[in-house]
């Protein structure tokens, strides 16, 4: 790739910012003064330092976001933040985008990648991986409803929908339950409940796949995959 690229990449400024380097004499490729950025470098194979820090090369980058509501699950937005918004500012320059989406009143795990293969795999239809929920619904949620959610409900548009897995967490005139599914059709666990004649009136995402909220991941705040995570969506574009 272009060494000015790698440097914006690497998050020392703008193109501008980085043709100023170089013209200063700060940028070295395998111990040599580079003053040109449209020369072209291999980063997993050569050393290109700048006032002697080696530059650590990452093409791609997986992060998860605790997302709270009000925030939209997009790059950009005319009217309302996104969740790139939350990203810190030395991460902005990798071009993250959210893996699916969530409504804007729902918060919870969200996965932000720049590896568009891995976000098609997760997102497509064919790829059956289970995404949980912690819900609030307006009703007493019985064993029937875990039954019935297992063999498909059909939603408004007349889609019958995959095997889902239901767990009570509190059932009373209201309840908590958990839900996992392996679909992201638009508003669906809202439309699953709907079927069912309830209302969500609270809907927070736990899990997806091998990928869990933790607990001291506060809302609104970001991190990278650990090892084990990065070895699970590796995995899935093999
Ligand atoms: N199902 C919904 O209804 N809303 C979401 O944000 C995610 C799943």
């Amino acid at each position: 790739m272009r060494l000015d690229k790698l440097l914006a990449h690497a998050g020392y400024g703008s193109r501008k910012d980085v043709k100023e380097l170089l013209k200063k004499k700060r940028v070295k490729i395998a111990d040599k003064v580079v003053v040109k950025g449209n020369v072209h470098v291999d980063p997993k194979e050569q050393i290109v330092t700048v006032d002697g820090d080696t530059i650590d090369y990452e093409k791609y980058l997986y992060m998860i976001i605790h997302k709270p509501q009000n925030y939209i699950s997009a790059t950009v937005d005319d009217k309302d933040k996104t969740v790139i918004d939350l990203v810190p500012e030395k991460y902005q320059h990798y071009d993250l985008a959210p893996v699916g989406r969530l409504d804007k009143d729902t918060e919870g795990l969200i996965l932000l990648t720049n590896d568009g293969m891995l976000n098609h795999i997760i997102t497509s239809p064919k790829t059956d991986i289970y995404k949980t929920y912690y819900a609030t619904v307006n009703g007493q949620v019985t064993e029937d409803h875990i039954v019935q959610f297992k063999n498909g409900v059909v939603l408004d548009d007349g889609y019958k929908t995959k095997p889902a897995y239901l767990e009570l967490v509190e059932s009373g005139t209201t309840s908590e339950i958990k839900l996992s599914i392996c679909e992201g059709k638009f508003h669906q666990v809202k439309r699953m409940f709907r079927a069912i004649d309830m209302e969500v009136t609270y809907l927070k995402r736990l899990r997806i796949g091998d990928i869990s909220l933790d607990k001291d991941l506060t809302i609104g705040k970001t991190r990278l995959l650990n090892e084990a995570e990065l070895a699970y969506v590796k995995s899935l574009k093999k």
